[in-house]
């Protein structure tokens, strides 16, 4: 089953060696931003700053009001936490001036891939948007990143804006795809 739910203090070893050790979704999720820095990453230092930064995450979380709209929530598949949901509305290539939020996805435990996680868990998020008065969801990812396209055909997103040529991924160019689902 999975389940929706805000960050809680043990996740924070999860994040720590997702961003440091535990990297493989990096190479699909906007890889051209991590590209060159995987030693960099796995070093004893970046642990221990992504320990802090997560810690001041999670305060920041467990401070939310009860009724705020969360932007962030944690991904539970059968009661273990395998990844993320979240959401902005700066769309980089694409004017946005209604602010309609894209959403994007995360789950770093491999093992938890192709099992139709990713696909109700973004269900689940845009269920509460819609919830929370929200009528429009974007979301974004690249022409090479064929689960992720996959993931949302199957929630009914259609094409909205293809930019051609946009991402280069490991010395290959791609397009950069923007998808839009009316709630
Ligand atoms: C993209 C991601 C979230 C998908 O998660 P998931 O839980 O495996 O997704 P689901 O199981 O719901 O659906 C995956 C679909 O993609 C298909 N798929 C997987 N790899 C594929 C590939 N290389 N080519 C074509 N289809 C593929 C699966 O078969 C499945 O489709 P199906 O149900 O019709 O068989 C996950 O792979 C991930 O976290 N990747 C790393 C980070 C990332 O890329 N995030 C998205 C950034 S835009």
């Amino acid at each position: 089953m999975v389940q929706l739910r805000d960050m809680n203090e043990r996740d924070i070893e999860d994040y720590v060696r997702w961003f440091t050790t535990e990297t493989e979704w990096m190479k699909t999720d906007a890889p051209w931003e991590f590209e060159g820095s995987e030693e960099e990453c796995a070093t004893e230092n970046a642990a221990e700053a992504e320990r802090a930064a997560w810690t001041e995450y999670y305060e920041s979380v467990r401070q939310l009001p009860e009724d705020a709209t969360r932007w962030k929530f944690e991904i539970e598949s059968d009661g273990v936490h395998v990844g993320w949901v979240s959401c902005y509305d700066d769309l980089e290539y694409v004017d946005n001036p209604e602010q309609i939020p894209a959403v994007g996805i995360d789950i770093p435990v491999v093992a938890a891939h192709n099992k139709g996680v990713a696909t109700e868990a973004l269900r689940l998020y845009l269920a509460y948007l819609k919830e929370r008065g929200f009528r429009t969801a974007y979301t974004q990812t690249w022409s090479g990143n064929h689960a992720m396209l996959r993931v949302a055909e199957k929630l009914g997103f259609a094409e909205a804006y293809r930019k051609k040529n946009h991402r280069i991924v490991r010395g290959e160019v791609f397009d950069a795809v923007t998808l839009r689902l009316e709630l």
